[in-house]
C-alpha cells in the first residue's frame, strides 16, 4: 500500500506501489504457499498473471478467484496457460471457464466452507492472499487470518473512496482486530511489516 494507506486509486485501477525490491520479495513470499487468491474486482481491476517468474504449469502455486456472479473474462490472464486455476463461483452461475477446476457452491459462499473444500478436493493446504481489499476484509472478519504482512512504498495517492488494505462494508469486528507485530524490515524506499492476529 501507498504511504496513505491506499492500495490503488480512485479509479480503482492499478497504481505502481512496489518497488524492485518488494517484486522480488513477493515472488519469494508466491513461492511458499500451495495457492494464490484473489477476488473477482482485482481480476476485473489489475488483470494479473498471478504466477512466479521462472516457474511452470506444474511448478507455480495454484491461483484461486472467487467469483460468484462469474464476472472472470474468457481471456483474463489469470486464465493462461502459466498455472493452473480454481475458480469459486455459486451454484447460480452457470458460465464455464477454461480452467482446471470450477467448483460450485450452494447459497451464499463461506470462506471456511470453500478453505475446507480446497484442502479436501485438491489438497490445498496454504494460501496467500493477495488481494484486493474487500476479499481481505472477508478473510479478517471470519477469522481465518494467521499472519497479515504489507509492504508500505514511499507514495501518497489519496482520494477519501480509493481503496484499502482492508475495504468491505464496516467494522471487521467490534472495535477492529488486535495486531501484534512480529517483524519490521526497510527494503528500498518503503518497508514491510508482518502482522500476527492477537488470540480471540
Ligand atoms: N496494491 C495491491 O497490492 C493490490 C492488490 C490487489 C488488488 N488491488 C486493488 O484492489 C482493487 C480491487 O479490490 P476490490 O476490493 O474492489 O475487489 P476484490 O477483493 O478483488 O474482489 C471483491 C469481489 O470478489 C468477490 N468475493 C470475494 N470474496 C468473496 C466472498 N467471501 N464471498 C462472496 N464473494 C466474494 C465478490 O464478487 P461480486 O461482487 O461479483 O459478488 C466481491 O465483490 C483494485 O483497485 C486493485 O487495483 C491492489
Amino acid at each position: 500500500m501507498s504511504a496513505d494507506g491506499k492500495i490503488a486509486g480512485i479509479e480503482r485501477k492499478q497504481i505502481k506501489i512496489s518497488s524492485d525490491e518488494d517484486k522480488n520479495r513477493v515472488n519469494e513470499l508466491r513461492k511458499k504457499y500451495d495457492a494464490i487468491l484473489v477476488g473477482v474486482g482485482t481480476v476485473l481491476a489489475d488483470n494479473p498473471h498471478l504466477t512466479v517468474k521462472g516457474l511452470d504449469y506444474d511448478t507455480n502455486p495454484v491461483r484461486i478467484v472467487i467469483d460468484p456472479h462469474g464476472r472472470t473474462p474468457d481471456d483474463a490472464l489469470v486464465l493462461d496457460e502459466r498455472a493452473p486455476t480454481v475458480i469459486i463461483t455459486s451454484a447460480d452461475c452457470d458460465k464455464e471457464w477454461d480452467c482446471e477446476e470450477t467448483v460450485r457452491f450452494e447459497d451464499e459462499l463461506h470462506l471456511s466452507e470453500i478453505l475446507e473444500t480446497l484442502a479436501e478436493e485438491i489438497g490445498i493446504e496454504s494460501i496467500l492472499v493477495e488481494g484486493g481489499g474487500e476479499t481481505i476484509a472477508r478473510f479478517f472478519k471470519e477469522g481465518l487470518v494467521d499472519r497479515y504482512t504489507v509492504f508500505i512504498g514511499g507514495l501518497i495517492i489519496g482520494g477519501r473512496t480509493a481503496p484499502t488494505p482492508a475495504g468491505g462494508d464496516g467494522w471487521v469486528a467490534d472495535n477492529g482486530i488486535k495486531l501484534i507485530l512480529k517483524d519490521s524490515m526497510v527494503l528500498g524506499n518503503g518497508v514491510v511489516l508482518t502482522f500476527e492476529p492477537e488470540k480471540r
